[in-house]
């Protein structure tokens, strides 16, 4: 199945990129030092699909998510710097009202899991390969 590069080097601290990968968008954000913090704060019992921060990403401030809401399969709004972030400072899913955390878990509303975490890998200091 085809994979697909992403140059992270012109994706500037606290912004993010939408790539198609399999005809899905993928979300490859760069996490800001208060967003990484604000996902590793929250106990991991507090979670409605419990998974620590650490386990969702291989660097830390990059973060690479299925821009696929878990409920119906909306797309949530948090790419743009207008959109709505939610309550939880990630990705919020206007369809049905989810809200997910800046580690693309699901927070609160009717979504039953975090937004899925695509394998990749890292083929250099600036450059992910999806799939
Ligand atoms: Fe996202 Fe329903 S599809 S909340």
């Amino acid at each position: 199945l085809a994979s697909t590069e992403v140059d992270l080097s012109p994706i500037a601290v606290g912004s993010a990129v939408t790539i198609m990968w399999r005809g899905k968008p993928v979300f490859v954000r760069h996490r800001t030092a208060e967003e990484i913090q604000a996902a590793r704060s929250v106990p991991i019992s507090q979670l409605p699909d419990p998974a620590p921060d650490q386990a969702r990403v291989i660097k830390d401030e990059w973060l690479v998510l299925l821009g696929v809401c878990t409920h119906l399969g909306c797309v949530p709004l948090g790419q743009k710097p207008s959109d709505s972030k939610g309550n939880f400072g990630g990705w919020f899913c206007p369809c049905h009202g989810s809200h997910y955390d800046t580690s693309g878990r699901i927070r609160q509303g009717p979504a039953p899991a975090n937004l899925e975490v695509p394998e990749y890998v890292f083929t250099s200091d600036t450059q992910i390969r999806i799939g």
